[in-house]
């Protein structure tokens, strides 16, 4: 495979398919149950800050990015992030990584957060979250909720229920706005 042969792109409906077969292969059936998994089921990812990677058109990795409530921080809950057994190990994971967080940044989001690997993505810019700080629907492993910080304030303000949320919409509110005069 040759480097040029791959492209990035924002993703869409179009990709639906086989964004799903990259999944499957990657986590199994068990990925629904996840407790990030329960986040997305709440409400739609935002595929304006979505990417796929294509090599000879063929779509061989996705990350999704979905808006998230986390605390007091209006940010985006990155993945799933998969690419195809193939294509491993040549850099496309921490691209399309370092593409979703750089669009997230343009869109003005507070933070990008994930549960994941730190080796992995610490150098990526990822800070651990606080020791159960953020409270998930379901079980996860506190040590591997990650963050990059892009607003001020972000790891003061990361404390409560992670949800999904409608991009725009809602207000942070009296408790939110105490704890960043607080911070
Ligand atoms: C994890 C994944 C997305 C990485 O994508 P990739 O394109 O193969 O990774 P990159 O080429 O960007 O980076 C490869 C490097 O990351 C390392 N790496 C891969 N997975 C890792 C992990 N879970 N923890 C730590 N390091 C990891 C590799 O060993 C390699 O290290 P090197 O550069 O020192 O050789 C891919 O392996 C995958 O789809 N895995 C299955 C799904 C998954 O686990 N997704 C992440 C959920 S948190």
């Amino acid at each position: 495979m040759k480097k040029h042969d791959l492209v990035y792109l924002t993703e869409d409906a179009s990709h639906d398919a086989a964004i799903e077969i990259i999944n499957e292969e990657a986590f199994g059936p068990g990925r629904f149950t996840r407790a990030a998994a329960r986040i997305r089921e709440q409400g739609p990812h935002d595929r304006s800050l979505s990417f796929i990677c294509t090599d000879n058109g063929e779509t061989i990795a996705s990350v999704r990015m979905t808006a998230v409530k986390a605390g007091c921080v209006r940010g985006h809950l990155l993945g799933p992030l998969a690419v195809r057994p193939s294509h491993k190990n040549k850099g496309i994971g921490r691209e399309l990584v370092r593409i979703a967080v750089e669009a997230a940044r343009r869109k003005s989001s507070e933070a990008v957060i994930l549960v994941g690997d730190p080796p992995y993505y610490q150098p990526l810019g990822f800070e651990k979250v606080r020791y159960g700080a953020l409270e998930f629907p379901g079980p996860v492993d506190p040590a591997r909720v990650l963050v990059v910080p892009i607003a001020a304030n972000v790891h003061t303000r990361l404390q409560g229920m992670i949800a999904w949320r409608d991009d725009g919409l809602e207000s942070d509110g009296a408790i939110c706005a105490s704890r960043e005069f607080a911070a």
